[in-house]
């Protein structure tokens, strides 16, 4: 029969007979299914794993201490932070184009990522032979079912590393669903904020601001974000919502009236959906009560913002990120 401390016994035995005495690396993206990855190749294996993780500053607030904190404390697990953020503002500078927000994040991403594998690959000790990755069984159907092998490709020019290295996949939720990963990782004890995480896109905050990047941008954003995420988690509204992007219009400026001036502010998009699979969604009819919340904060707390709009449209024609 199936149940989670099968499933946990079962595949670290699996997990320790793949590795062997040789070390593992893995990403964490702060999302569940490489953190519940993660957790369970370091019940089986320990300090032969290495967590890296990319702080790429898109992050919504709390979240890259949620990792570096609250995981660690969990695991045990040994992580490398690796803080981009300055790197990802200066290649993301002047750019409003969506898809080359999201060409240049993915960039940065992977040679910042390479770089700390190339690091760790440094380090003495064992070889360093796996790549562990969340892959879920969902992912597994749609992908045709095979496991494989990733290459990285030292073009950074560290020194005296070989051109091409493969590591071996490390994939222990290949055969869970998400709901399943989500009992598995509280089982392993990691904390209901990692383990009930909803959808959040790797690109993160920098597809949330419809406009271009800024430090300033960012940090407002995750003001306001912040604060829905609050209200909505107050109201008992996160099973019931899919996710709720908070969306910035940076290019867009409305008039308004707070206090005894006029000011001439940023509107915030809240966009609440309902949905099982992403690939369809419909906005949620969330509380009017909730709303009126969110909305008076956000424009008492967020300098900048005056106006909160709600987004009611349907995907399709909608998508649910805005960018
Ligand atoms: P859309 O906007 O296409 O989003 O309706 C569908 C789901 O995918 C998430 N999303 C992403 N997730 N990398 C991700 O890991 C991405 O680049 C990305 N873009 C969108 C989105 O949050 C929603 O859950």
């Amino acid at each position: 029969t199936w149940t989670t401390g099968n499933v946990i016994e079962e595949q670290v035995a699996a997990i320790r007979e793949q590795v062997g005495d040789k070390r593992a690396i893995c990403g964490l993206s702060g999302g569940v299914d490489s953190a519940v990855a993660a957790a369970l190749v370091q019940k089986a294996i320990g300090s032969q794993l290495t967590c890296v993780y990319v702080d790429h500053g898109l992050m919504r607030k709390g979240e890259t201490e949620q990792v570096e904190k609250d995981f660690v404390a969990a695991t045990g697990a040994n992580l490398k932070v690796v803080d981009a953020s300055e790197r990802f503002l200066k290649a993301l500078a002047g750019v409003s184009d969506p898809e080359q927000k999201r060409k240049i994040i993915g960039r940065e991403f992977i040679r910042v990522f390479e770089q700390a594998q190339l690091e760790i690959l440094q380090e003495d000790g064992p070889e360093v032979a796996f790549l562990v990755q969340g892959t879920l069984y969902p992912d597994v159907v749609e992908s045709g079912g095979g496991t494989g092998t990733a290459n990285i490709k030292s073009h950074h020019n560290v020194g005296g590393l070989p051109d091409d290295i493969e590591f071996q996949l490390v994939e222990p939720l290949r055969q869970l669903f998400k709901d399943e990963v989500r009992a598995v990782g509280a089982e392993l004890g990691l904390p209901d904020e990692i383990v009930q995480r909803q959808p959040f896109p790797g690109p993160g905050l920098g597809i949330r601001i419809v406009g271009d990047v800024t430090k300033e941008r960012l940090d407002l954003l995750r003001e306001a974000d912040a604060i829905a995420r609050e209200e909505l988690t107050a109201a008992g509204l996160d099973r019931e919502i899919w996710q709720c992007p908070v969306v910035l219009l940076a290019d867009v400026r409305s008039v308004g009236v707070q206090g005894d001036g006029r000011t001439y502010g940023h509107p915030i998009v809240l966009r609440p959906v309902s949905s099982e699979d992403a690939m369809t969604a419909d906005w949620t009819r969330m509380p009017y009560d909730v709303l009126a919340k969110i909305s008076t904060r956000i424009t008492n707390e967020v300098k900048d913002v005056n106006r909160v709009v709600l987004d009611v449209t349907s995907k399709p024609p909608g998508t649910i990120e805005w960018e």
